[in-house]
């Protein structure tokens, strides 16, 4: 049985009062659920996070880290550093990330490399932008993003990747995916991944992100191969977060 996630993506948004505010409204309300909820905060949160949500079925992602283990990278954030912050969870390959940081799959694959070896969940983002879509090149782009950035990684390793499809046009947009659109590309990403894993593909768990709301969380969780959602602007906010987590 694979395992429902709703993961939210703060961005950079919240300053530390709103964002421990925010932290303690969702422990407020998370109550009892077997949803897995992940807080995906900026590296400043990070520690605070970690110790607010300790005993709650809250767990801490971060947004980003760096593809070397350590060294002179000014700036940058280690998985061993967040490892030792005790995160259990890192979101890698998110188009704002690709499209402002110049971030390829080359460089997410030895991410995903470093967290796997620390024995941190990474959150796979891949997803078409409008003009990719329209050319009617999408399941091709979607393809090519799953195998260059998974390429290399062992079925045992595969198992522990959560995927998040995130069309990009539909990205802080407003605009969704319908529920089959997402259900066509998440069965697709699932096929692909069963040509590595066989079987085993049932168990990954495939999330959606692109303007989920609380109005439309529940038609895009009923589907077959979503399993749960990665949230931005709605994550932002403790009682809208709230009700997507619980709408499966
Ligand atoms: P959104 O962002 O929910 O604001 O569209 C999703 C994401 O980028 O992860």
């Amino acid at each position: 049985m694979r395992k429902k996630i709703v993961a939210g993506n703060w961005k950079m948004n919240l300053t530390k009062n709103e964002g421990l505010l925010l932290v303690e409204g969702v422990l407020n309300g998370v109550g009892d659920t077997d949803t897995k909820v992940i807080l995906g905060v900026p590296f400043p949160f990070i520690s605070d996070t970690v110790s607010m949500v300790e005993g709650s079925p809250v767990s801490v992602a971060a947004q980003n880290c760096h593809q070397e283990k350590s060294g002179a990278f000014t700036g940058e954030v280690s998985v061993d550093m967040l490892k030792s912050f005790g995160v259990e969870y890192c979101i890698v390959g998110h188009s704002e990330r690709r499209q402002y940081f110049g971030e390829t799959d080359r460089f997410v694959n030895h991410k995903i490399e470093l967290l796997l070896d620390a024995g941190i969940q990474p959150i796979y983002c891949c997803g078409e932008t409008l003009e990719q879509r329209q050319d009617g090149g999408h399941l091709q782009v979607i393809e090519e993003q799953i195998q260059s950035a998974l390429q290399g990684f062992t079925k045992d390793q595969l198992k522990q990747i959560i995927v998040a499809y995130e069309p990009v046009w539909a990205i802080g947009t407003g605009e969704t995916a319908t529920p089959e659109q997402a259900q066509e590309i998440h069965s697709f990403i699932r096929k692909k991944l069963a040509q590595v894993m066989a079987d085993e593909a049932e168990d990954v768990s495939i999330l959606y992100g692109g303007s989920v709301k609380p109005d439309n969380a529940k038609e895009l969780f009923a589907q077959k191969d979503i399993d749960g959602g990665l949230i931005g602007g709605a994550s932002l906010n403790a009682p809208d977060f709230l009700e997507i987590i619980h709408s499966f």
